[in-house]
C-alpha cells in the first residue's frame, strides 16, 4: 500500500488557470493518491476471504490518510484477478504504463 503525496504538484486547470477553479482542481489533485501494489495471498489460503479483507483494510487505511481514490494495476491477461477487483467495486480505465529498467533483472548464480 502506498500514499503518493506529490502525485500532481501545483497543477493548473486545463486552461492553465490557477484561479478558483484551478485552485479547486489542484487542491483535489494535491490530495494524496492511494495505491495498492503486489497484493497476494498464499496459494494455500486463497478463496477464504483473506484477499477481500486485505483490500478492505487497505481502503480503510488509505481513506483515513485522506486519499480520495485507490488505484492499482493488473496485467490484462490476469482476468480472474480483474474480476476479483470488479466484485470489490473497482473499474478499469485506459492508461499507458511506462517504465525503464535501471538494472538488469538477470540473477548472477
Ligand atoms: C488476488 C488474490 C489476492 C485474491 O485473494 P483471495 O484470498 O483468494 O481472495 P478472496 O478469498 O477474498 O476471494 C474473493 C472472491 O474472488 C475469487 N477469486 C479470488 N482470486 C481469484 C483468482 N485468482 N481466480 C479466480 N477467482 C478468484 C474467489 O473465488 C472469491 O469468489 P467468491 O466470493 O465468489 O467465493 C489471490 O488470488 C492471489 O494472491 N493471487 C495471486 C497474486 C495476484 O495475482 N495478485 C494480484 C496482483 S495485482
Amino acid at each position: 500500500m502506498a500514499k503518493d503525496d506529490d502525485a500532481a504538484g501545483d497543477v493548473p486547470d486545463r486552461q492553465g488557470r490557477r484561479g478558483a477553479r484551478g485552485r479547486q482542481r489542484s487542491g483535489w489533485l494535491r490530495r494524496p493518491q492511494g495505491w495498492i501494489h503486489y497484493l497476494a495471498v498464499a496459494a494455500s489460503h486463497r478463496g477464504t476471504g483473506l484477499g477481500t479483507e486485505l483490500v478492505r483494510r487497505a481502503e480503510s487505511m488509505l481513506a483515513a490518510l485522506g486519499c480520495p481514490k485507490v488505484q492499482l494495476q493488473v496485467r490484462p491477461e490476469n482476468t480472474s484477478v480483474i474480476e476479483f477487483y470488479e466484485r470489490l467495486g473497482y473499474a478499469t480505465y485506459q492508461a499507458v504504463s511506462m517504465g525503464k529498467r535501471l538494472e538488469s533483472d538477470e540473477i548472477d548464480l
